[in-house]
């Protein structure tokens, strides 16, 4: 028997569970131990790109756990290499290598630019280039590529060879992309901070001034691929081809899998024994991974996140019409910030705890912004559903 307060006794405090304890959860919806049902506009944080405990993820999984579960990096991994297939047919990679989360890409994305700069151009060249309100996770690298001191304070001393600049300012890029730069890291829309899309002038500078200095760009695709923005990786709406891009989160619909995805020309520059990881790319990830990206790559699935954004959209401009809580609604594709009208007994903390009594799951973003980031395919009758339990828990809230 578990409960709530063990958490606090035998976890490190790192994070602050909800007060209930889920014990199932199927498609969009959630049970806990009380057999109180939610809806899940969350999908963990998204992740589970298709819902919980998709049939044929379930199938892939069970499948898989009577062949093989592990196999050691000596090995040819079949899975492994089918699902790698599957990334270099649909997006501008030729070469992939598999980790376990997105961290671990973002730091196997930077370790690769850096020895590409060292091979071809000159040692010198190891500069990386991030951008305000970035996030890419919570190892050493990550959390210096992120520069906020919330998260970097006390951990130091952090990696060196990073510049910052400000998100979406053209102004002085050039100061910081130079020809000493390897890499510029960033997200084309920045979901930790309230669901921020690049703007196109912006990516443009920064494409012309990479070429131009030989920089890679290392686009991450975490939150916002799999399909989160209606385009199978968000780079295919913004006129961009990354160098390298680093993937996890949604590829594999619930399961822990990462990916960093490149050219083979860049690929070549990490040889035997320059990177690698024990669990990265096992089979099981893989052949779950495999099944979700064979179900994520479909026009039906991938035009029905564009449809279900217009329904939760349309339906939040309706709440925000009656309450006038939200100061603005973002959008891309499943993954909408709402940035709230903050005041007495309204804030994040209080939306949250009110949904969840509602019997609704939301997410956090930074900036007093509500995230909604439901499964892809997430039934119209639960959007309509679950917009009517938040509009209940607001109106609750501001009266
Ligand atoms: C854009 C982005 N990059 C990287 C990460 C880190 O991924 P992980 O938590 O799997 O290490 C996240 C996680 O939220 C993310 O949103």
């Amino acid at each position: 028997m578990v409960t709530r307060s063990d958490f606090n006794q035998f976890m490190m405090p790192v994070y602050k569970p909800a007060e209930f304890i889920p014990s199932k959860a199927k498609g969009s919806l959630l049970w806990d131990k009380n057999n109180k049902i939610y809806i899940d506009f969350a999908s963990g944080i998204a992740v589970s790109s298709l819902g919980h405990c998709h049939p044929l993820l379930n199938k892939a999984l069970t499948d898989q756990s009577k062949k093989i579960w592990h196999l050691s990096n000596a090995l040819t991994n079949e899975p492994a290499l089918r699902l790698a297939k599957i990334f270099c047919k649909h997006t501008f990679a030729e070469k992939v290598f598999f980790s376990n989360s997105g961290a671990e890409a973002i730091e196997g994305a930077v370790k690769t630019a850096r020895k590409y700069a060292y091979l071809n151009f000159s040692k010198t060249k190891n500069e990386i280039v991030a951008f305000s309100d970035a996030f890419h996770g919570r190892t050493m690298m990550a959390i210096a590529l992120n520069g906020s001191n919330r998260m970097t304070e006390g951990f130091g001393p952090m990696p060196g060879g990073i510049k910052h600049h400000p998100f979406n300012e053209e102004k002085n890029l050039e100061k910081v992309i130079n020809k000493k730069t390897a890499a510029v890291v960033m997200e084309l829309v920045q979901g930790e901070a309230g669901i921020i899309k690049a703007k196109k002038n912006f990516v443009q500078k920064i494409k012309k001034l990479c070429k131009q200095h030989k920089t890679l760009i290392i686009v991450d695709e975490v939150q916002s691929g799999a399909g989160r923005t209606g385009s199978l990786f968000a780079y295919k709406q913004f006129g961009l081809k990354p160098d390298i891009m680093c993937c996890a989160k949604g590829i594999g619909g619930g399961i822990p899998i990462g990916a960093i995805l490149t050219s083979s020309k860049i690929a070549e520059s990490m040889q035997i024994g320059s990177h690698g990881s024990t669990f990265g790319g096992n089979p099981l990830a893989c052949a779950v991974s495999e099944q979700a990206m064979k179900l994520i790559a479909t026009k039906k699935i991938l035009n029905g996140v564009k449809k279900k954004e217009k329904l939760f959209v349309d339906g939040l401009k309706e709440i925000n019409k009656k309450f006038n809580c939200f100061e603005n609604i973002r959008s891309a594709g499943l993954w909408i910030g709402c940035k709230l009208k903050v005041q007495e007994n309204f804030n994040l903390d209080t939306m949250m705890k009110t949904c969840y009594s509602k019997g609704l799951m939301i997410l956090k973003a930074n900036n007093n912004t509500m995230r909604i980031a439901p499964s892809l395919i997430i039934e119209d009758k639960l959007i309509i559903k679950g917009l009517k339990l938040l509009q209940e828990a607001i109106q609750d809230q501001l009266q």
